[in-house]
């Protein structure tokens, strides 16, 4: 079991990376003798919610699958179960699913009786990698993806890479793409690691699983614990290729290309740009399109369906004037991203035009 220490301002959990069963003890701690409710959807729970349940006395509330749950009516669903439930303040709500469901009982936990605590249960490579820490929630509304949210950081977090054995490839590709970034944003020995260990991650290699999943959690933990809230820090590089990211989420229809497929695009996109900016060279640029195309990521437009001339709208360009500046996280070379605040409306415009 690898534990790993999240400060986030006045608030510190642990990680755990490992085996589930091995935190009964743990999760009996947080229960004191009381029923848990868990938060979950049907396919989730019908593959990992009994060997939960061995574990501590659970309770299940289910929810509808992927971004699906991300509204307001399960939303105010899950506060209506926790008040049935009779759920008090230090009750912790447990989290079992993907980034959505975590995202989802995030937000509610972060809600009832203003705060009750929350123990993530990440079960997609997406999620032990990224989502389940950092203490970010949402739902979409409006049309808008995550809209409405808050911060609440999570009690405790298990991440147990052996939950990923059930995940399909095209989620488990999605979610590589997340632990990709985590080398080109400032760690080139962990992209090349990626290069050399990302065929046997992803062909099933639980140890692989497990440096990666830790790997990506323990960079996180750092950017989170400089900028906890997002204020335009240390955090912002998190959302390297992100710009790009949702603006193809958008543009293709949410849910048509999965996000962890977007942030491949947009990470190959953001190296680009860059080398075009003569920022980096057009080698890197072709070493993160050789390993994400490697990994079976898409990482040109061409390769997904969307409406090209909705990019620059939805990436914000559109909204400076006429010599406008814009933020956009780019890059001097693999594992040297940086916040840039000077991009020109005009430039990306230009990119995105001849982009592949
Ligand atoms: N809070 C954050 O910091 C943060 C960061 C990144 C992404 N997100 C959010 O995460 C969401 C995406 O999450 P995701 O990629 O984890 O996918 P997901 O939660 O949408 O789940 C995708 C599918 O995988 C299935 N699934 C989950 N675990 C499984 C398993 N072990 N075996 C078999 N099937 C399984 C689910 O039933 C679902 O059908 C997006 O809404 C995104 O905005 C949040
Ligand atoms: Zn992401």
């Amino acid at each position: 079991m690898i534990t790993i220490n999240v400060n986030a301002g006045d608030q510190r959990y642990s990680v755990l990376v490992g085996p589930l069963a091995d935190s009964a003890e743990r999760l009996q701690q947080l229960a004191r003798g009381r029923t848990l409710p868990v938060v979950s959807d049907e396919r989730v729970w019908g593959l990992h919610g009994p060997a939960l349940a061995a574990l501590t006395a659970v309770e299940p509330i289910l929810v509808p699958e992927g971004e699906e749950a991300k509204q307001w009516f399960h939303l105010q669903g899950l506060i209506t179960r926790f008040t049935e439930l009779n759920i008090d303040r230090s009750t912790p709500v447990l989290a079992l699913g993907g980034g959505s469901v975590g995202d989802l009982t995030g937000l509610a936990a972060g809600l009832f009786k203003r705060g009750c605590p929350v123990v993530h249960i990440p079960t997609t490579l997406l999620a032990q990698a990224d989502s389940a820490v950092g203490g970010k929630t949402a739902i979409d509304a409006e049309g808008q993806k995550n809209l409405v949210g808050l911060f609440h950081q999570p009690g405790l977090v298990l991440a147990d890479p052996a939950l990923l054995d059930t995940l399909d490839e095209r989620q488990l590709r999605a979610g590589y793409a997340e632990v990709v970034k985590y080398g080109l944003i400032d760690d080139p020995d962990f992209f090349s690691w990626c290069e050399a260990n990302g065929p046997a991650l992803l062909a099933g290699d639980r140890a692989a699983r497990e440096h990666a999943i830790a790997t990506a959690i323990r960079a996180k933990a750092r950017t989170v614990e400089h900028d906890v809230e997002d204020k335009g820090g240390t955090r912002a590089l998190l959302n390297l290729g992100h710009t790009f990211a949702h603006a193809i989420e958008s543009a293709a229809g949410l849910g048509a290309v999965l996000h962890g497929e977007a942030v491949a695009i947009g990470m190959a996109q953001a190296h680009d740009f860059s080398a075009e900016l003569g920022l980096c060279q057009r080698e890197d640029t072709a070493r993160v399109r050789a390993h994400l195309s490697g990994a079976g990521l898409p990482t040109t437009f061409a390769e997904v369906t969307l409406d090209r001339a909705q990019l620059l709208p939805l990436m914000g360009a559109d909204k400076k004037n006429e010599g406008g500046k814009l933020k956009l996280i780019l890059t001097r070379g693999i594992g040297r991203a940086f916040l840039s605040d000077g991009v020109e409306a005009a430039s990306l415009a230009g990119f995105l035009a001849r982009a592949l």
